[in-house]
């Protein structure tokens, strides 16, 4: 009796936890309420890349956008799904820039991506697609994955596909993975200012790169394995292939302006609110491009404006000419190199049938740290 009511209790509270912990900061910020804030501010706290570990708990229960507090209501699992998108952004960042200056910070503490979020550089830019990327593809997936009660295989694609194949199986359901990272990422509300539209431009730059992505699989059929028929799905891509070809509209993302003159390019969506190239001799960036409008910083020493800290301590590598050598990772200051001990797992052999075991050899490394 006990047991069962202290797991109940305990369910009972995470979810209450979670519930807090979005319509808490939605209050905070009324005029953004996009999960980016929520992720920013506490709630979910990556520790040392470990497990979600939701973490505030408001006591007084406020509301979300009454459209938020159906979904929730309506899709059992879908703040689990959430949090775990919200945590491989988080990885997947780290992983894409770990060799440069800014590598995605996360902390002190309970600050998930610090103060970046509020500016509007390039790195500011991946952010929000990353992180609306991770929920669209985790939503996708648990819906494939039956983890969200109200959702399923995407089964629209029905028939034949091809002379020698036809459509079946499980595609994972990005539609509603869209769906709900629209609701949950995007604010609800209309943005004006040019910060706002660019960060929602970016979030749908991140669930289209999701979409775009995705690939065909297919198992073979016919005698023997002859291949004659195959029955092919969609299935979305490794979150990794997600977070390289965001990094690559990183390095190639446009600086844009707010445009809302109506006169400068004759057609009807220039009297809508939009954004530009600074350069009007560069293209429009298409929906899967990512776009900014300030410059970023070096990065170089503690920002209280950007919320980052700088590279001193950071590792280097000496021979490196790249962002990660100790020229440019130090910003010119210089290095201390120092040995430390490394133990390895080496002279592995595979017994049949089947483990493998290995001896543990211990090298000598030299480390380079920033000043
Ligand atoms: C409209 O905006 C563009 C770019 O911002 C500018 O070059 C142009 O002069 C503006 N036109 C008017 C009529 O204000
Ligand atoms: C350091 O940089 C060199 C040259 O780019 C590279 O070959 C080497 O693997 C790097 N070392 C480490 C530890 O990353
Ligand atoms: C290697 O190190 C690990 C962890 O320190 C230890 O558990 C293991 O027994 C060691 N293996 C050998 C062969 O010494």
């Amino acid at each position: 009796m006990l047991i069962i009511y202290v797991q109940f209790k305990s369910l009972l509270s995470l979810f209450t936890i979670l519930l807090c912990a979005i319509y808490h900061f939605l209050t905070l910020f009324p005029s953004y309420r996009g999960i980016i804030n929520i992720a920013s501010n506490g709630n979910v706290l990556p520790g040392s890349d470990v497990g979600p570990v939701p973490l505030v708990l408001d006591p007084s229960l406020q509301l979300l956008s009454r459209r938020q507090r159906r979904l929730i209501r309506q899709n059992p699992g879908i703040l689990q799904s959430i949090t775990r998108g919200l945590l491989s952004a988080i990885r997947e960042c780290k992983w894409q820039f770990r060799n440069r200056r800014w590598n995605c910070p996360t902390g002190p503490g309970n600050q998930v991506f610090g103060k970046i979020i509020n500016r509007g550089c390039r790195e500011t830019a991946f952010v929000f697609a990353i992180t609306s990327a991770g929920v669209t593809h985790s939503v996708a997936r648990s819906c494939s994955e039956g983890s969200i009660e109200s959702c399923s295989c995407d089964y629209r694609r029905r028939g034949p596909g091809g002379p020698d194949w036809h459509w079946g199986g499980c595609s994972d359901n990005i539609d509603f993975g869209r769906f709900i990272g629209k609701e949950f990422v995007d604010s609800s509300e209309r943005g004006r200012d040019l910060k706002y539209m660019v960060n929602l431009h970016n979030n749908q730059a991140g669930r289209m790169t999701v979409m775009t992505e995705m690939r065909q699989e297919c198992k073979c059929h016919g005698m023997s394995g002859s291949c004659s028929l195959r029955t092919c799905w969609m299935r979305l891509p490794p979150f990794r292939a997600v977070g390289d070809a965001l990094k690559d509209r990183f390095d190639g993302a446009s600086k844009v302006t707010y445009s809302n003159n109506g006169s400068n390019r004759g057609n009807s969506r220039s009297d809508l609110p939009h954004l530009e190239p600074e350069n009007p001799s560069h293209a429009m960036p298409s929906s899967r491009d990512l776009v900014y409008f300030e410059k970023s910083p070096n990065f170089c020493s503690p920002s209280e404006k950007t919320g980052t800290p700088g590279t001193t301590g950071r590792i280097c590598n000496s021979t490196s000419l790249g962002l990660d050598g100790c020229e440019l990772l130090c910003c010119g200051r210089g290095y201390r190199s120092r040995a430390e001990k490394v133990t390895e797992r080496c002279h592995c052999t595979f017994h049949w049938c089947c483990h493998v075991t290995c001896l543990n050899c211990t090298t000598t490394q030299i480390v380079h740290e920033c000043l």
